[in-house]
């Protein structure tokens, strides 16, 4: 799609619901999600006009404006009962939204894939195609598993978001070893599996914490040893964002307000607050440890974990109960990482035209404090295809920066983190979408939407990868499209008031995801073919659809997973000030 194209969809026609200015989005953050609380009975067991009444959001909220009774009207529509039917399957109409047939299929899809341990849903397993060799795809993943609890929490359903936040947390507090050595106490599994012991009828839960799932796949109860043995970073970071959500939908406090909750923030953070040798604010992690869970050049200070560790700590702000003297001191730390953190991103990892020219400009072996080229990049470093991919108007934030090295490819799921934590600036987000409409073709193509650009191929794929055959260029996490990050790219779109962006890759979406029989991720430079081992009804595909439309008709969602620009971190600070300072 051309720029023009894009443009051209922009200016056009479109749902009144769209026109949401910045001021509607900050009150659609601020609105407390209906409180929906109920433990001991399920949807199907109560009436309809029950579930009105739970579901109604609260009418103080929308008052005096036009905008707010435009929003209202449309909640309401979007509330009714009548419209879910007795199996769960949710609303999906009003003005202008025609419920698409994938959005029953979805959903029946979604609760088929559901786990329950000792009659309690707990999850949602990877995929419900496990005809494949590699097994660990009957797994609970901690990251796949947020975009069906956003699901579930849009439609009304916190219990099973609740239980899995209980049932990890417990395994956060296992004793956690890979080989001899012993992890650290805050690490949160990868994922996890419900044993069922057929002859004692009983059930039980194994973690994996990088020692089998990730990188190459052993059966969990084998004792077989695997090759990955990362553990997550993400895993710990995606908890506390989900609990925030959950606290956030549903208005219920009490859950983050449990004493082991608010140890189990404290520990995951405690991990990554702790004083060592860096002297970045950024995570330094290793190669393997977040969605891109096999080697692919992305050890040291990757963007994806740094946005999620921002917008984790976010979240942990509002979580913590500052009152309470073991959490004064993580929130002082917090507090001043936030400032380091967001300072640095938004100078050293941002990229746009300008940038790049100085970049291309730089002098090296500058020694002193006033630096300009603070980490000694050599502007030969630059790869050919930046120049020709970075737009007049647009950038983004870069893969990874470290001393004398720039990684430039562009990921998908940092980007759009950055956007919802606020973690890039109001203009630095605008600019962000700005390249994806500039650059369409390459990053959503025929699929939305490409995990990174561009691939690495020969030799360089040879050395950073490893000669991974499953990380061939432009497939899996090499270039590959995956439609799961169609939830990202929605809700990245709605906060900066382009939803219909998010309209135009929904549509690509719609037009293949049931009939390929919803694959994990699509393959090629326009994402045409289905990836040559994609696993089929993968479980994140499906529920980052429903997240996408869901947020689509209802964007009053977005308070769950967006947070505003703080306005504590907006205090100026120069390009010049060393990150020393
Ligand atoms: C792959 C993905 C990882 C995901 C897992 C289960 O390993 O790279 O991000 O969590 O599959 O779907």
């Amino acid at each position: 799609m051309s720029p023009a194209g894009m443009d051209a969809a922009q200016n056009g026609s479109s749902n009144s619901i769209f026109e949401i200015e910045d001021s509607d989005f900050s009150r659609l953050l601020d609105r407390p999600r209906p409180l929906n609380i109920e433990r001991n009975r399920s949807f199907e067991e109560r009436s309809f006009s029950e579930l009105s009444n739970a579901l109604s959001p609260p009418h103080h909220f929308y008052r005096n404006t036009e905008n707010s009774s435009r929003i209202m009207d449309h909640i309401e529509h979007s509330y009714t009962p009548s419209i879910r039917s007795g199996i769960h399957t949710p609303r999906s109409s009003y003005n202008g939204f025609e419920p698409h047939p994938m959005v029953g299929d979805a959903w029946e899809a979604l609760r088929r894939s559901m786990v329950f341990f000792r009659g309690e849903p707990v999850g949602t397993i990877a995929a419900l195609d496990n005809s494949a060799e590699e097994l660990n795809y009957d797994q609970v993943f901690v990251r796949d598993f947020v975009p069906s609890a956003l699901a579930f929490l849009m439609n009304g359903e916190p219990e099973i978001v609740k239980n899995f936040l209980l049932k990890t947390l417990r395994l956060q507090s296992w004793e956690k070893k890979v080989d001899q050595f012993k992890l650290g106490e805050g690490v949160m599994p990868a994922s996890f599996k419900v044993i069922h012991d057929p002859v004692r009828n009983f059930e039980t839960i194994i973690a994996d914490f990088g020692e089998s799932a990730i990188g190459r796949v052993a059966p969990v109860d084998s004792g077989e040893s695997a090759i990955g043995r990362v553990a997550p970073v993400d895993s710990g970071f995606w908890w506390i964002i989900l609990l925030r959500a959950y606290t956030k939908s549903t208005g219920d406090s009490s859950l983050a307000e449990k004493p082991e909750c608010q140890k189990g923030i404290r520990l995951i953070l405690n991990l990554c607050l702790s004083e060592g040798f860096d002297t970045f604010p950024t995570l330094l992690c290793a190669d393997g440890c977040s969605m891109i869970d096999r080697r692919m050049g992305v050890y040291g200070y990757p963007i994806e974990i740094q946005a999620l560790f921002f917008m984790a700590l976010r979240c942990a702000l509002l979580l913590l109960r500052e009152e309470d003297g073991e959490c004064k001191d993580c929130v002082e730390r917090i507090r001043k990482r936030l400032h380091a953190l967001s300072f640095h991103m938004r100078s050293y990892f941002w990229l746009d035209l300008k940038q790049l020219n100085d970049i291309y400009r730089f002098k090296t072996e500058e020694y002193s404090h006033t630096a300009v080229n603070k980490f000694n990049v050599m502007p030969d470093s630059l790869p050919e295809w930046v120049f020709d991919f970075m737009p007049c108007r647009g950038g983004y934030f870069i893969g990874n920066v470290s001393p004398a090295k720039m990684d430039f490819r562009w990921f998908c799921l940092g980007n759009c983190v950055a956007i919802l934590s606020s973690l890039a600036t109001p203009e630095q987000s605008s600019a962000i979408m700005d390249l994806i409409e500039s650059r369409w073709d390459e990053l959503v193509g025929e699929m939305p939407l490409k995990i990174c650009y561009p691939a690495i191929e020969g030799h360089e794929w040879r050395i950073v990868t490893g000669c991974d055959p499953k990380n061939t260029r432009w497939s899996y996490h090499n270039g590959g499209s995956w439609p799961v990050l169609l939830w990202l790219l929605t809700a990245a779109c709605i906060k900066t008031g382009r939803p219909q962006i998010a309209r135009r890759a929904i549509d690509l979406a719609e037009s293949r995801l049931v009939k390929d029989g919803w694959p994990e991720y699509y393959d090629g430079k326009l994402g045409r073919y289905i990836g040559k081992q994609s696993r089929k009804f993968q479980t994140w595909s499906i529920a980052g659809y429903l997240v996408a439309k869901m947020l689509l008709e209802d964007p009053s969602h977005m308070g769950m997973i967006a947070l505003e620009d703080d306005r504590q971190m907006k205090s100026v600070i120069k390009r010049s000030a060393s990150w020393t300072c």
